[in-house]
């Protein structure tokens, strides 16, 4: 995986906007239009504020030192799970936030960020997939 290719692109990000986080559930409701009505209780949007930078933590961490990311990604699919969200639907998140970012990123986002995002979608749906076969 190309982990330059995707701290840069979070860089990109965070020039360009202050907060993405309405971009990338804009396309992850796109997408998966059922999903939308899960998030009822977020009147805020503090909770969709925090579910996007929990998830970019644990990519960094998957990136880095991989000290947390694959415990906290097996408790967030149980936990998520319990509330009616399958594991399945992670890689949905990760890949709205690939194509906001890349919206966001317009023209100084490249061939290679999308490459290393599918991957990250892939690699996070292969260890949530292990965790299922062990329930
Ligand atoms: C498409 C995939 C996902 C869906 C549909 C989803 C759905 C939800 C929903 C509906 C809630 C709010 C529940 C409530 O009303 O309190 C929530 C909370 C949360 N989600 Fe997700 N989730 C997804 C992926 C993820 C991923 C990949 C992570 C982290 C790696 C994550 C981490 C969290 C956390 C930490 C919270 C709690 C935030 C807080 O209460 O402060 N979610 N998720």
């Amino acid at each position: 995986m190309d982990k330059q290719a995707i701290l840069d692109s979070l860089d990109l990000v965070a020039e360009r906007s202050p907060d993405p986080a309405p971009q990338v559930y804009a396309r992850l409701f796109a997408r998966h239009p059922e999903m939308e009505a899960l998030f009822v209780r977020d009147v805020t949007g503090d909770v969709r504020g925090q579910m996007l930078a929990q998830a970019v933590e644990v990519l960094l961490d998957y990136l880095g030192p991989r000290a947390f990311a694959v415990n906290l990604l097996r408790t967030e699919v149980h936990n998520h799970d319990n509330m009616g969200v399958p594991g399945e639907t992670f890689p949905a998140f990760y890949r709205a936030m690939a194509e906001a970012f890349e919206a966001i990123g317009g023209r100084d986002w490249t061939p290679a960020m999308t490459a290393a995002w599918q991957e990250v979608a892939e690699a996070f749906g292969e260890i949530i997939a292990a965790e299922a076969r062990t329930v």
